[in-house]
């Protein structure tokens, strides 16, 4: 079953409103002739409003960093679902590695999160991956599947066809060290075989599993021949209107 082959850039905490500007319509005009594949931003909460408005009637989605896992209310900084619907995102990402180390989420809240975005019709980006440390102590397997299990918790077969699930090893992340190819797919297979498990074949074959981790022009063309990489979460080489057009480029040709 042919699957969404999807690009997304997570600026994370970078791009004033102005540098947001230059970069999405760089992107617009870099990549306006792609019909394969989607094209997804994440700008910082900031910029989210303005690029959405940029973005509409383009080829490009918008997608939010992370939201709160309360529709609304005290919570001091944070921005919920319905903010980000408003600015006009199509997707939300959720547990992103940066989101679970530095801000403590664990895979209930993760659950919760995502169930939110749902019921709220955005989509999500699910990220998993493990740490260095998982990876050597011989437990790579064991996290992978636990943080993908604990998050689709209760989550339908219906709902996971609004899930793309993310594969950003840790230690690959704004490292330079990116995972071979190999080892990619390898995971990617396993999310796939545990897709199987938890809902059925039809259900992991159209789940696309996006890979992330010092993604760059490069190293993508590899990466994107392997046949359960369905496109990648790309964060420090989607800052840069040459660096992210080329990898989708060079991704979409090597894929097809
Ligand atoms: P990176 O980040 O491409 O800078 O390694 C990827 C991510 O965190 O999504």
């Amino acid at each position: 079953m042919a699957r969404d082959l999807i690009f997304a850039g997570n600026w994370k905490m970078n791009k004033t409103i102005k540098e947001a500007l230059e970069l999405v319509n760089g992107l617009k005009r870099e990549l306006v002739d792609i019909e394969e594949a989607k094209i997804v931003v994440a700008p910082p909460s900031t910029a989210l409003s303005c690029v959405g408005d940029t973005i509409v009637d383009s080829n490009i989605d918008l997608s939010a960093q992370n939201i709160h896992s309360e529709v609304s209310g005290a919570y001091t900084g944070e921005i919920s679902v319905l903010m980000a619907k408003d600015a006009g995102c199509k997707y939300t990402i959720i547990g992103h590695s940066e989101r679970r180390k530095y801000f403590k989420e664990d895979d209930a809240l993760i659950n919760k999160k995502i169930k939110l975005a749902l019921e709220n019709n955005l989509e999500v980006i699910f990220c998993v991956g493990e740490s260095l440390e998982e990876r050597e102590e011989g437990r790579m397997e064991e996290v992978v599947k636990t943080q993908l299990l604990g998050g689709l918790e209760g989550i339908s077969k219906d709902d996971l066809a609004r899930i793309v699930v993310a594969y950003e090893p840790v230690w690959a992340i704004g490292t330079g060290k990116n995972a071979t190819p190999q080892e990619a797919q390898e995971v990617h297979a396993l999310i796939r075989e545990e897709l199987v498990k938890k809902y059925d074949q039809e259900a992991a074959d159209s789940t696309s599993i996006l890979y992330g981790g010092s993604v760059k022009s490069d190293n993508i063309e590899d990466l994107m021949k392997k046949e359960d990489l369905d496109g990648v979460l790309v964060g420090g080489a989607s800052l840069e209107i040459g660096d992210f057009s080329e990898l989708v480029k060079k991704g979409l040709s090597a894929k097809q």
